[in-house]
């Protein structure tokens, strides 16, 4: 009976082992649930098993003789928890939202000298295709986006641009980008302040299965792109929230000099003999050793010595500072991180845990100023919002669209006690919002327009008071 025991609670271990390293890995979603799903069926019928065969080796009461179950079948009753937890898992990906309540802010032409007016446009999905959804041109997305980005600096003193600069993350649409910026002044570039959108980072054109690994590879090409040719442009004022004396184009000249010393002596994969058989591990060169210690010794996390991943260093990045005066701070999140790789999942919403943690701590640093919030996804809808977005498209779940962790976000808010403004784009609907801690403003789509209205709207401008309150000024117009 003991060996019967330990057999199962070695299987038990195992599959309890497994879901932990799942739960904790960088695998992509469809990899990890079809292993947690190999785990569970290991590890409940192995810890079902063990309390029954304990139970019979303390009692006794359980022996062939006595019943006709056979204690190796009723092993297997946990496996009717299966569709429970299917259920379960299904479930996770229709998160509970915020719900706001609707808005009108006033409208007055000319602001207050010390209020700051800030440019909200977001989803230029520049592209090198020649038609985008909808019979849009290649030519009127980049007009679009010139226009708006002149008009937007011409008269503001910021301006956002809150997400999907691109519609795929490609080289040749950063270089879009990059063209439309280089023909302004430097005082002008370093006014704008951009975040990712899950276009830039993370979207997949295709479902689970057909190329989960790929979508994991596309993410990784994808932060890089944005490293090297979004944030690379960074002024010097944006800033690391966890170390504010620490510019994040310093970070970037590290990882760009790490780089070069991982390429020119990168790892080698080599066998190690074990008792029992070999594993795979890696060497490390002298030089990038000493490499990756030096960075390790000014604070960064990032990278190790045995890889360097561009998603990771981004993680390092967000939340940013990308403003701050003694009235104001404007703090950037990053929520294109993947929580999907399908054609379903993938433009869904989500901060993590340890954004979340670390922009709580900002927050409270942040006490005294009025805080704006810039991130790409909707924190929530209004019902009227919510109730057009299901006539127009019944068939995608507002939910689903917004931040998976919304709730959380407007809790860390909330504690702050003083009102906040979060500036966001995604799905190209423009409407104004309230909720007990503060303002939420969704802008239209720069390349699209704004689905629910026929103005041809393309951003606003706004004007915030040190005292937290908003008035619009204007719109922008085609
Ligand atoms: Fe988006």
């Amino acid at each position: 009976m003991i060996w019967k025991i330990l057999y199962l609670v070695t299987l038990w271990a195992i599959g309890l082992c497994l879901i932990w390293l799942v739960v904790r890995s960088n695998l992509n979603e469809g990899v990890r649930a079809a292993i947690k799903l190999f785990a569970y069926l290991i590890a409940l019928p192995a810890g079902w098993g063990t309390f029954i065969f304990l139970l019979i080796t303390l009692t006794g009461s359980w022996s062939e003789s006595e019943s006709e179950v056979d204690p190796w079948h009723a092993m297997l009753l946990p496996w009717l928890l299966l569709p429970v937890i299917c259920v379960f898992e299904v479930r996770s990906l229709f998160h509970r939202t915020v719900r706001l309540d609707d808005l009108l802010l006033p409208e007055r032409g000319e602001s207050s000298e010390k209020a700051l007016k800030i440019a909200h446009l977001s989803d230029l999905h520049l592209t090198q295709r020649p038609t985008l959804g909808e019979g849009h041109s290649r030519t009127s997305i980049l007009d679009h986006a010139n226009r708006a980005i002149r008009w937007a600096t011409e008269s503001t003193d910021l301006v956002v641009l809150a997400g999907d600069i691109t519609d795929r993350g490609d080289r040749d649409e950063w270089g879009l980008y990059e063209d439309i910026i280089s023909q302004l002044d430097e005082p002008d570039r370093n006014r704008i302040l951009v975040i990712p959108g899950n276009h830039d980072l993370s979207l997949t054109t295709s479902f689970i299965g057909l190329d989960g690994g790929a979508a994991d590879v596309e993410h990784e090409l994808r932060c890089r792109r944005f490293v090297e040719h979004c944030l690379a442009h960074a002024p010097r004022t944006w800033r690391l929230s966890r170390d504010p004396q620490t510019p994040v184009i310093e970070v970037l000249e590290k990882a760009a000099e790490f780089r070069r010393v991982y390429e020119a002596h990168p790892p080698k994969p080599v066998i190690v003999a074990t008792g029992i058989g070999a594993s795979l591990s890696f060497s490390v060169p002298q030089q990038l050793s000493k490499k990756a210690s030096e960075i390790a010794t000014e604070g960064l996390l990032w990278p190790t010595s045995k890889r360097y991943l561009y998603r990771e260093l981004l993680t390092l990045l967000y939340p940013m500072v990308l403003f701050e005066n003694e009235t104001f701070v404007v703090v950037g999140l990053n929520s294109s991180t993947p929580c999907g790789t399908s054609i379903l999942s993938s433009a869904f919403g989500q901060l993590g845990r340890k954004q979340l943690r670390e922009f709580e701590r900002l927050v409270e640093l942040s006490d005294g100023k009025q805080l704006i919030i810039l991130i790409h996804h909707h924190v929530g809808f209004t019902p009227a919002i919510r109730h057009r977005y299901r006539q127009a498209k019944p068939w995608i779940s507002a939910k689903a669209l917004q931040l998976r962790d919304g709730k959380r976000l407007v809790r860390k808010i909330k504690k702050r006690g003083r009102n906040v403004l979060i500036l966001h784009g995604h799905k190209h609907i423009a409407y104004q919002a309230s909720f007990a801690s503060g303002v939420v403003l969704s802008a239209p789509s720069v390349a699209y327009g704004d689905s629910f209205s026929d103005q041809n709207l393309r951003g606003f401008a706004y004007a915030v008071s040190s005292s937290g309150e908003i008035t619009l000024t204007q719109r922008f117009q085609l």
